[in-house]
């Protein structure tokens, strides 16, 4: 009897000191193991008279299952301490400035994006998309340009295979698909930009087949032609981080607007760089005007109660005036030098209180 309780009271502590995994399956092996001393116990049993086994087999029997509860115990406390351990050693301080500078960079066009994104929203418009592959309803019909009109000539559109049904899905060639399902899914008020890739048949320094533009749309019920030149004013002043810009205005034509117009933001060319916010010369920035009524029917909005405003402007273009990037082409070409040079730092994140660039 005595005998068990010693017995017991060392397995204890070799329990309760065991220090990890090994040294606990060594206790185990000692005392539950084919040779271990609670087994050979057991091994008597059948050796006892039956008076004896009656009397010994519950407390040899009792102190096997207090070791084993105990042994599972103490195994899932190494196990928990070996956890926080890892833990631990494996906490990162993710407040803590980078140490490795990040390689990659971000690419001018999703800078000027970000930017102009920051500004828009900070003048309360939210941000709208598109897909890329459009129907020929939403990027021309639409937006007043049906089958046989001339100005789909000047789109190089790039076509899929036609349908089952005979329509032909396309490349976007602008934006201005993205007002017609803003339209079409919203009541007025409404305010949003659309930036985004834009495809045309078309390759040379200054046009790339696939190409970025951003598109802004207002539809109130008092929208007028001031309001857009404001907005317009103060996009630009915010994005060439200039107080103010002259801007000007001239006709122009575009199927889905009336009146339509050029968009000049007044600049200064002289000394071979370009500069914003003075000098006599003009640069054309956008194309824009009022959107056109039967736009706003075909799109299931009231031109008798409704009117606005829509502009688009090509976003690779902002990016090249803005840093000073003379040739398009390698835009899109991946070469690591040139996004090395031209790149923006993964962490300057553009906003209109932390500054739009550096
Ligand atoms: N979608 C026109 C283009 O790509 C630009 C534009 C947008 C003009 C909105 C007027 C209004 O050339």
């Amino acid at each position: 009897m005595s005998d068990l309780n010693a017995l017991e009271t060392r397995l204890s502590e070799e329990i309760a000191n065991a220090r990890d995994e090994a040294a606990l399956e060594a206790v185990r092996v000692g005392a539950l193991g084919k040779k271990g001393a609670i087994s050979e116990l057991l091994k008597t049993l059948g050796s006892m008279s039956p008076d004896e086994r009656k009397a010994q087999g519950p407390l040899i029997n009792g102190l096997r299952d207090r070791v084993a509860n105990a042994l599972a115990a103490r195994k899932s406390e190494i196990e928990t301490a070996a956890l926080d351990n890892r833990l631990a050693s494996e906490r990162i301080d993710i407040t803590l400035p980078a140490q490795d500078v990040p390689r990659g960079t971000v690419h001018p066009v999703s800078q000027v994006q970000a930017e102009i994104t920051a500004i828009m929203a900070s003048l309360g418009f939210s941000v709208a998309e598109g897909p890329d592959i459009e129907s020929d309803d939403y990027n021309f019909t639409r937006l007043n340009i049906p089958a046989e009109h001339p100005a789909r000539q000047m789109h190089d559109t790039f076509y899929m295979k036609p349908q089952a049904d005979g329509s032909r899905p396309l490349l976007r060639t602008h934006t201005s698909p993205v007002q017609v399902r803003t339209m079409l899914a919203n009541k007025p008020p409404i305010r949003i930009i659309a930036p985004g890739r834009t495809y045309r048949c078309d390759s040379d320094a200054t046009h790339s087949p696939m190409f970025h533009q951003v598109e802004g749309l207002v539809i109130d019920e008092s929208t007028h032609l001031g309001h857009l030149k404001w907005v317009l004013e103060e996009l630009c002043s915010a994005f060439f981080e200039v107080p103010h810009v002259a801007m000007r205005l001239r006709p122009s034509y575009f199927p889905f607007t009336e009146p339509s117009v050029e968009v000049d933001i007044q600049c200064d060319r002289s000394g071979g760089k370009i500069k914003f916010g003075e000098g006599k010369d003009w640069l054309e920035i956008a194309g824009a005007g009022m959107v056109h009524p039967r736009v706003l029917e075909m799109c299931g909005i009231d031109p008798a109660r409704y009117q606005g405003f829509a502009f688009g402007m090509g976003l690779d273009r902002l990016a090249m005036l803005k840093y000073s990037i003379p040739d398009l082409r390698p835009f899109f070409e991946s070469d690591f030098r040139w996004l090395k040079h031209y790149g923006f730092a993964a962490f300057d994140i553009p906003s209109m209180e932390g500054g739009l660039s550096r």
